[in-house]
């Protein structure tokens, strides 16, 4: 292997912060598109790019169109917009950020959670309107943190740091995931509808994908109950958005916190009109700290596989690709 690959052209397609842009330029060579779309490659990209730095959706389409492709560094740790099977197939190495943003990410589903359950947003929002002082105090919340049983859908990382702060609270967990994680005490469901029958609150962190896909459904929610607490900071596309407003709408549910959507930055008119849903704009990971972390293991994972034909956190689905030089 080369001491460094300055010769190697790293594709930016669509938006990407200051911060690994800069770094990307100082190492490799830089060509950028608006979007992943491969009628907008010229002929000189389609032969000369070797890597992706990417935060947008990277289909089989795209990747086709890249004959020289070798990597694909995606800026999340959720890498359902790339279609990793695929790129496994041609060679090409998958990378993603896990780890670095556990931390927040949990920080951010406790406080949507708490959000959610005792409406201190809306809270907030009556007092700025004048409201406390011409009508008097904020209603009493329906809802409390206290003698809830909490359920987590997909205790990874994240999952875990976020059950290790419920435990702090004095709340009993429980989880689902497709295989029991060993070493931790918390009671394990092997399917969603039993996890739900059990608790009162479920938090998603569940990956996207077609084995997530609108598993969090009508069933689901009914089996929560009228005291029922749902918290998204998985996927969006692991929800039946629609069941969901539903169920929110007609009492199936008390309330719903939402970091993220099926279709960003779309949200679907039925959960914005809910007064019970707590709504926020996929900021999970999203402080400058946090963020810049993510960026930099996206960059080292380039780095890494250009200079010595190793990528640092590959994916699963590529685990067993091989630099090429
Ligand atoms: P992780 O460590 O891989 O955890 C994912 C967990 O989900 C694993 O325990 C896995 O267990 C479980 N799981 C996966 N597929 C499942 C299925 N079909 N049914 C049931 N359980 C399933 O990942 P992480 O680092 O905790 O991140 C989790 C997800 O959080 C990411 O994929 C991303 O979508 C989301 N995320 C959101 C934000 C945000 O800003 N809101 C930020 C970061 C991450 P099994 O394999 O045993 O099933
Ligand atoms: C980011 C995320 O908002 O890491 C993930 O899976 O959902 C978030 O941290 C996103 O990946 C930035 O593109």
């Amino acid at each position: 292997m080369s001491e460094m690959r300055a010769d190697k052209t790293i594709l930016v397609p669509g938006k990407m912060p200051a911060h690994p842009v800069g770094r990307i330029e100082e190492r490799f060579r830089l060509v950028r598109i608006d979007k992943a779309d491969p009628a907008l490659l010229t002929e000189e990209m389609k032969q000369s790019v070797a890597g992706i730095a990417s935060a947008t959706v990277i289909n089989a389409a795209f990747i086709d169109a890249l004959p020289n492709l070798r990597i694909i560094a995606n800026f999340g740790v959720g890498y359902d917009g790339v279609d990793a099977a695929h790129a496994g197939t041609r060679n090409v190495m998958v990378t993603n950020t896990p780890d670095v943003l556990t931390e927040e990410v949990a920080d951010t589903a406790i406080g949507l959670l708490i959000n959610t359950v005792r409406e201190l947003p809306k809270a907030e929002s009556y007092l700025r309107a004048g409201r406390w002082r011409a009508e008097g105090p904020y209603p009493l919340t329906r809802g409390t943190l206290r003698g809830r049983s909490v359920g987590i859908f997909g205790l990874g990382r994240i999952g875990r740091a976020i059950a290790r702060r419920i435990e702090a609270f004095g709340l009993p967990v429980s989880y689902h995931n497709r295989r029991q994680v060993e070493g931790v005490d918390y009671e394990y469901h092997p399917t969603l509808l039993s996890l739900a029958q059990a608790v009162d609150t479920l938090i998603s962190v569940a990956p996207g994908g077609a084995a997530t896909e609108k598993a969090i459904n009508a069933e689901v929610f009914a089996a929560l109950g009228a005291n029922g607490v749902f918290v998204n900071v998985g996927r969006g596309s692991a929800v039946d958005e629609a069941a969901l407003a539903e169920a929110l709408g007609n009492g199936t549910i008390l309330a719903a916190g939402l970091d993220v959507f099926a279709d960003e930055p779309n949200v679907p008119e039925a959960l914005l009109a809910r007064e019970n849903a707590c709504l926020l704009p996929h900021v999970g990971s999203a402080s400058v700290h946090t963020r810049q972390a993510m960026a930099d293991l996206m960059v080292d994972n380039l780095i890494a596989w250009f200079t010595k034909g190793e990528a640092l956190t590959p994916v699963p689905e590529t685990a067993h690709v091989r630099s090429g030089g």
